[in-house]
């Protein structure tokens, strides 16, 4: 039953969504995932924020391009927030090969939950360990999907972390 309700109220609130012209990609699944223009000035010196998916739409000429993260940064910091008044789930995995030269990547937030429905800023460290000068590749795994299952949105954002000895 409770599926069913959810799935009626999902249905109703696409509609009023579709009366009100917004369009169809706010229905399912709809949230936003980006850099703040702080944090995009931080690691690639420029001046705006960096969307990787603005209400569900995902932009691939932004995860297809790595970003080299200096010595110096250890943080990254992302920035989402679910559009929908439904529960969107995330699971997420930070994934790099064994090395010397950087530490386990941590996450400030569980690696499986529900996206945030206000704005809310997470947290990767990539610790170096200074025992060895390596660029080591990152790839962050982030799949989101509604409860329903109907819809899963799977981002890989891809990292060249530079550590120094
Ligand atoms: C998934 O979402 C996209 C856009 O957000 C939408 O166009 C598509 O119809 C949805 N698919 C399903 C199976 O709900
Ligand atoms: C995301 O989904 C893909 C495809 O199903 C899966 O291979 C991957 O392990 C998932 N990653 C996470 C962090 O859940």
């Amino acid at each position: 039953m409770v599926g069913l309700n959810s799935k009626k109220s999902i249905h109703i609130a696409c509609q009023i969504v579709l009366i009100l012209g917004f369009g169809a990609s706010v229905c399912f699944g709809s949230f936003s995932l980006f850099l703040r223009r702080e944090e995009v000035h931080r690691l690639l010196g420029l001046n705006s924020e960096l969307y990787y998916v603005r209400d569900g739409k995902v932009n691939t000429y932004a995860l297809g391009f790595e970003v080299v993260v200096p010595n110096e940064i250890s943080e990254l910091r992302f920035t989402w927030e679910s559009l929908i008044h439904q529960k969107l789930q995330y699971s997420m995995a930070v994934l790099v090969n064994k090395t010397e030269a950087l530490g386990t990547p941590h996450l400030d937030i569980p690696r499986k939950g529900l996206v945030p429905e206000e704005q809310e800023v997470f947290q990767v460290s990539l610790p170096c360990t200074g025992k060895q000068s390596e660029e080591v590749d990152v790839r962050i795994q982030i799949n989101v999907t509604t409860e329903s299952q109907l819809n899963v949105t799977f981002l890989t954002l891809k990292r060249r972390k530079i550590c120094l000895k």
